[in-house]
């Protein structure tokens, strides 16, 4: 595996599962794969959850990790070419691209969508400068659209809750919020879960919050909640803003939030979010802190989705 940045960029999905299950079985299974290799972690943006389990992660592959705030700390890149940087800019990505390429073997990546300018985000503008100017691996820590280290956590929970003599059925539920929040996760589980191709995948939000097509082509959309909750296995809630009116809050939210009342109609069902999460908006209490709760598991399967992508670029180089 060469960069990690989509779902496109894994073959097959069960088997990277497979793996990261391996390591989160034995951890310390390939702490010499990355002696004297050092990852680059680089965030435009904060992070809890990111940031910890890709540096516990290199730290069992034997690899040092040097965490890098460019949002805060570093100089203020351009990214177009071209450019006259005669503004607030400083440093060119095409100058720092060969640094970075020279201090790290493999550079992570986290920048958040401007939400302003659709073609700009959905190009994936910033993450592909950096792929087109750097000479090493990259790995995306959620990017404009997609969050596939994320992604690749809940397929690893799914996989490890999922009915064992059936198809699960897995539901993605928008949820209300104050702010205007990327389409990032929620594209990201859509695109693994339909490349994962072993559950009945539904989507519910109100109208005007369809995600792009390219990722949720497979799945039942419904604007009926209540009838996407129906005997449903698991629940993804999540915000997304509008991709249609881009960036935009259009709807306030009443009647969305996920609480036990609505989940007579899935008993049985398991509850996940990627955190951080606003609890009593997106989700209630009583669901966060009872049984069906699986956040705190899809937390700790970070580390393992993101050991078993590092170990895959590590054998690779
Ligand atoms: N879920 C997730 O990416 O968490 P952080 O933003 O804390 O990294």
């Amino acid at each position: 595996m060469k960069q990690f940045i989509s779902a496109l960029d894994v073959p097959g999905i069960p088997a990277l599962v497979q793996e990261a299950l391996h390591y989160k079985n034995n951890p310390l299974a390939d702490r010499q794969l990355g002696q004297g290799k050092r990852l680059g972690l680089m965030f435009f943006n904060p992070s809890l959850r990111t940031r910890l389990s890709t540096q516990i992660a290199a730290q069992q592959l034997g690899m040092e990790s040097i965490v890098f705030n460019a949002g805060q700390d570093g100089w203020a890149f351009e990214f177009a070419d071209g450019a006259v940087m005669n503004g607030s800019t400083v440093e060119h990505i095409k100058d720092a691209a060969p640094v970075l390429s020279s201090y790290f073997d493999i550079l992570c990546i986290r920048t958040f969508p401007g939400l302003v300018d659709r073609d700009q985000d959905y190009a994936e503008f910033v993450l592909q400068q950096f792929i087109k100017h750097i000479r090493i691996p990259v790995v995306s820590l959620e990017s404009a659209t997609l969050h596939p280290l994320q992604s690749l956590a809940d397929i690893i929970t799914l996989e490890e809750h999922k009915p064992a003599a059936r198809r699960p059925k897995v539901v993605l539920s928008w949820a209300p919020h104050i702010k205007s929040i990327p389409q990032c996760v929620s594209n990201s589980f859509a695109q693994w879960v339909n490349a994962w191709g072993q559950a009945d995948f539904v989507i519910t939000h109100p109208e005007g919050y369809e995600l792009a097509e390219d990722y949720t082509r497979g799945a039942q959309i419904t604007h009926n909640q209540q009838e996407a909750l129906q005997d449903a296995d698991f629940v993804y809630v999540k915000n997304w803003s509008s991709y249609n009116d881009y960036g935009k809050v259009l709807h306030d939210g009443a009647g969305w939030m996920l609480d036990e009342q609505k989940l007579k109609a899935a008993p049985a069902a398991k509850v996940m979010h990627c955190l951080p999460v606003r609890r009593n908006l997106e989700l209630s209490d009583e669901i966060l802190d009872g049984p069906r709760s699986l956040v705190s598991q899809q937390a700790a399967n970070r580390v393992w989705s993101a050991q078993a992508v590092l170990s895959r670029i590590l054998k690779s180089l």
